[in-house]
């Protein structure tokens, strides 16, 4: 049975199709999702237990490299796409928490991000989201809360964290993160974080079970995501397992990839900087 649409909800959603940034909510334990976009949840952990605990390690990913960015990098303006629905800690309070003046756009093109994010975001001036997807990288540079909430004449660290594998290979992912690296400044940086491929099969459940309820999520061979980052050098640990992804404490002791268990072997992260 389809749940009502709620007072609060924007325009244009429907509840009985699951859309990615709801099925991810409903995985992290989020209240921001709909009975759909449960079922959609309960396809993943019954694919994969250990999904929310994926999840988490890849939230927890993305919080490590803003503070990366921000701390070590000087990055003081974020161009975060494919942000998803605000969660526990989000890019701007781990980025503003080190430099309160630090500057941060958020953009999706889930219309439910923008109602949830304006709303969160409503006392602060440094912050804003827009819709606007990512296959379209001229219509996110053009676009007008982007020009002029960040300075294109300075670095910005552009992150796809979580995204990209909901972009097809056939549209030509390397293609649009190379058509938004294009305008940016010298010291940019691009972070992301991506579902590899090794033929494990957890890797593989992860990846049917968004194919399944998303009709996205495509888990890529580890030069495939190499690829991403355009041939940009990559910081250290360069691309890495999230569990051993530490940009910011690089003498950290970390787990030895054979004793990981098989959800934390789902997720890579990497951050590589403009010549
Ligand atoms: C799994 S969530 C990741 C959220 C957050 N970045 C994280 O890693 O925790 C993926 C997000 O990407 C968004 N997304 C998917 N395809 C997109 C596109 N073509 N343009 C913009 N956003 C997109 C979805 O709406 C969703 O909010």
């Amino acid at each position: 049975m389809n749940e009502a649409v709620p007072e609060w909800s924007p325009a244009g959603i429907d509840p009985a199709v699951p859309t990615t940034a709801r099925v991810y909510d409903a995985i992290l334990g989020g209240r921001d999702n709909f009975k759909a976009d449960r079922e959609a949840a309960d396809v993943f952990t019954r694919r994969v237990p250990q999904a929310r605990e994926a999840a988490r390690l890849n939230r927890a990913a993305l919080i490590r490299g803003v503070r990366y960015m921000v701390r070590w990098a000087g990055i003081d303006q974020i161009l975060d796409i494919g942000c998803g629905l605000p969660t526990e800690q989000n890019t701007h309070e781990a980025a503003q928490e080190i430099n309160p003046g630090a500057r941060v756009v958020y953009v999706d093109n889930d219309p439910m991000v923008l109602s949830h994010g304006r709303a969160l975001l409503v006392d602060n001036r440094t912050t804003t989201v827009v819709t606007a997807d990512m296959r379209d990288p001229a219509g996110i540079l053009a676009n007008p809360e982007v020009r002029a909430n960040l300075d294109f004449d300075r670095p910005i660290g552009l992150m796809l964290v979580g995204m990209i594998m909901h972009i097809a290979g056939d549209e030509s992912p390397d293609e649009i993160i190379g058509a938004l690296m294009e305008p940016l400044a010298s010291g940019s940086h691009l972070f992301l974080t991506a579902w590899p491929d090794t033929g494990d099969p957890a890797q593989h459940a992860l990846s049917q079970a968004s194919l399944e309820t998303l009709g996205t999520g495509w888990a890529r061979p580890v030069e495939r995501i190499r690829g991403h980052f355009l041939g940009m050098p990559l910081v250290p640990p360069g691309l890495e397992y999230v569990p051993r992804w530490y940009p910011e404490e690089p003498d950290r002791k970390v787990p030895a990839f054979d004793d990981f268990e098989p959800y934390e072997r789902t997720y890579m992260a990497g951050i590589a900087v403009k010549p």
